[in-house]
């Protein structure tokens, strides 16, 4: 059966690598390290160190695992992610890499299960959701379960999308983001102005929180470099369809003012 969020992304990588993501583009010049680096911003941001237990919510194909494991050098990481053929690959990369615990510790499933939070032997000290919240079915209810499973003072650290201030819902242009967030399989709730996103953490028992717009170094940067690897010949006809309209639908939503990307931490209070 096809998925949604399947092994596509292979494509835009160079071999060996199977980041997902629309990457931190401030440097980097190919799509492996600028998706590396948004990986890297979100664990600086989330303060992973030796000691962290982390939750990894939405892994995709695993480098960002071996990521928490080999540059953080954190203590352990287990997760959860709906897509059973990334699931598979980074079970296989995990154990290729000599991490067969953390391999066992993954599962395909949805974040929404809260079984899913309560297999493990221990709270985590952090839950990370790397590019990937906004296509959960319900950011709040995910907001709500990281904060019911996290230790005491545990951080919860992800890169999402919000609303751009100036953006408002009444328009045509709302219009067109609605239909493009029902094409990407992204539940229009999820997508909310920064106050509301604000709020919606603060409600859900999170305080110390910091958002911060990292928008210019990811979405013109993310459709440049469709652009480029259509241009050379990178892309399959399916990947050409997939990637060309998301990379174009980025370029407008930031010029247009209409979404902004942000790395967002919180920790849990009380
Ligand atoms: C845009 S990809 C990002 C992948 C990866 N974090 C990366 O940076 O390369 C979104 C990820 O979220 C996962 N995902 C989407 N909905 C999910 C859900 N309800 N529960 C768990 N994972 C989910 C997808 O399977 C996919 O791995």
């Amino acid at each position: 059966m096809s998925e949604f969020h399947d092994l596509a992304e292979l494509a835009l990588n160079r071999e060996g690598e199977t980041w997902g993501n629309l990457g931190y583009w401030q440097t980097a010049t190919e799509y492996s390290d600028a998706c590396r680096a948004l990986a890297l911003l979100l664990g600086e941001q989330a303060g992973l160190n030796p000691q962290s237990v982390v939750f990894d919510a939405g892994f995709g194909c695993g480098d960002q695992l071996l990521l928490w494991l080999e540059h953080f050098r954190v203590a352990r990481v287990f997760g959860a992610n709906l897509s059973r053929s990334q699931t598979a690959y980074a079970k296989a990369k995990l154990a290729r890499a000599g991490f067969p615990a953390a391999a066992a510790a993954i599962l395909q499933a949805n974040i929404s299960d809260p079984e899913v939070w309560s297999a493990a032997l221990d709270r985590p000290s952090h839950v990370l959701a790397l590019d990937c919240a906004y296509h959960f079915p319900n950011r709040v209810e995910f907001f709500a379960l990281a904060q019911q499973h996290l230790a005491l003072e545990g951080r919860l650290a992800l890169t999402d999308f919000m609303l751009a201030d100036q953006h408002r819902t009444g328009s045509f242009t709302h219009r067109l983001l609605r239909w493009m967030l029902k094409r990407s399989h992204i539940a229009e709730a999820n997508i909310v102005h920064r106050d509301i996103y604000l709020r919606q953490l603060q409600q859900t028992g999170f305080g110390d929180i910091r958002i911060t717009d990292i928008s210019e170094h990811v979405m013109p940067g993310f459709a440049h470099s469709i652009h480029t690897l259509r241009r050379n010949g990178k892309l399959s006809w399916s990947g050409r369809v997939k990637y060309n309209v998301t990379g174009r639908f980025l370029e407008w939503a930031y010029r247009r003012s209409i979404l902004r990307y942000c790395v967002i931490s919180a920790t849990k209070m009380g």
